[in-house]
């Protein structure tokens, strides 16, 4: 803190303000090194879920072992998570909802908890230093209770039971903390190791790649699963149920389908497709971000959800328009994630424009555009600015998938290109808001974009469409 102005300042008209203000700083540092540390926030400040995540520390690495008992719906798990704190810690929160905790420890020292809604509070026997790293073990168990969140009425969140023995996890947006207690927000990132506990007969599957099938020579089996690059916690998931496992080697990633028994031909021939959508992705925009890939389809499951590296499915909705929409959230989503909720058309609106492109490439559809007519009162909605409630309305989708034609007929195709590529490079494997995209295109174009960003992301009206090569209809 330099405070030579202060002293050097001989007029005294200024002084007492100048005065105040060295010591709040004085008062301020005092208090600090007293106490030295302070709670962690309930928060990170996201303008749709205030309590979504938590301050104070920097989640590295999740371990879930998870033990799934199907007469009852049961779990038995632990998980220890490993984390930094980024500043000194008197306590701090995770986000946890439902569920019975048996033991909690920090550090292996048990430590206090308090439970209000979904924060669990957590007070450590002794505090932790900044920059520390530190762990935090919960163990816990019951029936997950369902997640209420106003952004998807139409699903449940979190784990759920389909079937005796067959669960999926969908947890977009907030349903992760149903099932594991974690910094609930796509901001704190970090890598997973799951060890998923089942009876012989059902097959446990996960994000990222199975590393190890342990029988454990009770009746059960674990299956360890490693996502090795940084996941959102919302696209953690973990699927149990009665599969076959469908390969697929023969491209640059490995890809595995976790189906059902009596799946269709058609949907299986839908699947075929997927290893030519990788390419034509990587074509465009540059390598899969992930290990491998695949889909898991579910039974009794009504939608379809781009968890990382194995996309969530309904058996009804595996149509190539949804696998191709699925797929390219691997990148748009799941690598590049979004900073805020309210950022949530840099996943939909990319998505939605990609599977739009694929078709009119490959089979020369008229894409989204012939259906304005229809859906212009519904496209009101400024999808940079939505509620909660409209996060996955179809004006977040289809209007986000117009904002970047509008880009592309202002900017002309090769510098349209070139900005997607070179905004998905800045922030794979990370997160990024709506004004960091506005910003690539801004630097890759060299042009002034405010103006076609605000009619088309803020506007209550929604500007007229631009006249574009892939607006033509064959
Ligand atoms: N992201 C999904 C999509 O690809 C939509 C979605 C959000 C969803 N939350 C969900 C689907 C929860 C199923 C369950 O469009
Ligand atoms: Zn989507």
């Amino acid at each position: 803190m330099n405070v030579k102005p202060i002293l050097a300042s001989n007029c005294l008209v200024f002084l007492p303000s100048r005065l105040l203000t060295l010591l709040a700083i004085l008062t301020l540092s005092v208090s600090f090194s007293a106490v030295g540390q302070q709670p962690g926030a309930d928060g990170m400040g996201d303008a749709l879920y205030p309590q979504l995540g938590n301050g104070g520390y920097d989640v590295r690495h999740y371990t879930i072992g998870l033990n799934y008992e199907p007469e009852l719906n049961r779990i038995r798990a632990t998980t220890v998570i490993s984390a930094v704190a980024t500043h000194a810690l008197s306590r701090f929160n995770l986000d946890f909802y439902g569920l019975t905790i048996t033991l909690l420890s920090v550090n292996e020292v048990a430590a206090a908890l308090d439970r209000i809604g979904q924060e669990l509070i957590i007070s450590p026997a002794e505090s932790i230093a900044a920059g520390e790293p530190f762990s935090v073990t919960v163990k816990y168990s019951g029936i997950p209770a369902p997640v209420e969140d106003p952004a998807v009425p139409w699903t449940k969140l979190g784990w759920h039971e389909y079937a005796e023995g067959a669960i999926a996890t969908t947890n977009e947006p907030s349903g992760a903390m149903n099932w594991f207690p974690s910094n609930n927000h796509p901001l704190d990132k970090a890598t997973y190791t799951f060890r998923i506990t089942v009876p012989v007969g059902l097959t446990a599957a996960a994000n990222g790649v199975l590393t190890q099938t342990i029988d454990n020579g009770d009746d059960t089996s674990t299956y360890v699963w490693q996502m090795r690059d940084p996941m959102s916690s919302y696209l953690a998931t973990v699927v149990i149920g009665d599969f076959t496992v469908e390969r697929d080697d023969t491209g640059p990633v490995p890809i595995r389908n976790y189906l059902p028994r009596d799946l269709s031909d058609d949907a299986k021939e839908a699947l075929a497709k997927t290893q030519d959508m990788m390419a034509w992705m990587i074509d465009k925009i540059g390598p899969y971000p992930f290990e491998a890939y695949g889909v898991v389809v579910v039974p009794g499951f009504r939608s379809a959800l781009e968890n990382q590296t194995l996309s969530t499915f309904s058996p009804h909705m595996l149509l190539p328009s949804i696998i191709m929409h699925e797929l390219v959230h691997q990148w748009f989503g799941n690598s590049v994630s979004p900073a805020g909720w309210q950022d949530i058309w840099l996943n939909e609106g990319f998505a939605t424009y990609f599977e739009w492109l694929y078709a009119a490439e490959t089979t020369g559809s008229p894409g989204i555009e012939s259906l304005i007519p229809d859906l212009s009162p519904a496209l009101k909605q400024p999808p940079g600015s939505v509620e909660a409630d409209a996060l996955f309305g179809i004006s977040v989708y289809y209007r986000g998938a117009l904002t970047l034609s509008a880009l592309r007929a202002e900017v002309g195709d090769e510098v349209f290109f070139d900005i997607l590529r070179e905004y998905y490079q800045r922030y794979a494997y990370s997160v990024a808001s709506t004004a960091d995209f506005i910003a690539a295109a801004e630097d890759v174009s060299g042009r002034e974009l405010d103006a076609l960003f605000d009619a088309w992301l803020y506007s209550e009206e929604m500007p007229d469409l631009p006249q574009s090569p892939e607006h033509t209809t064959q």
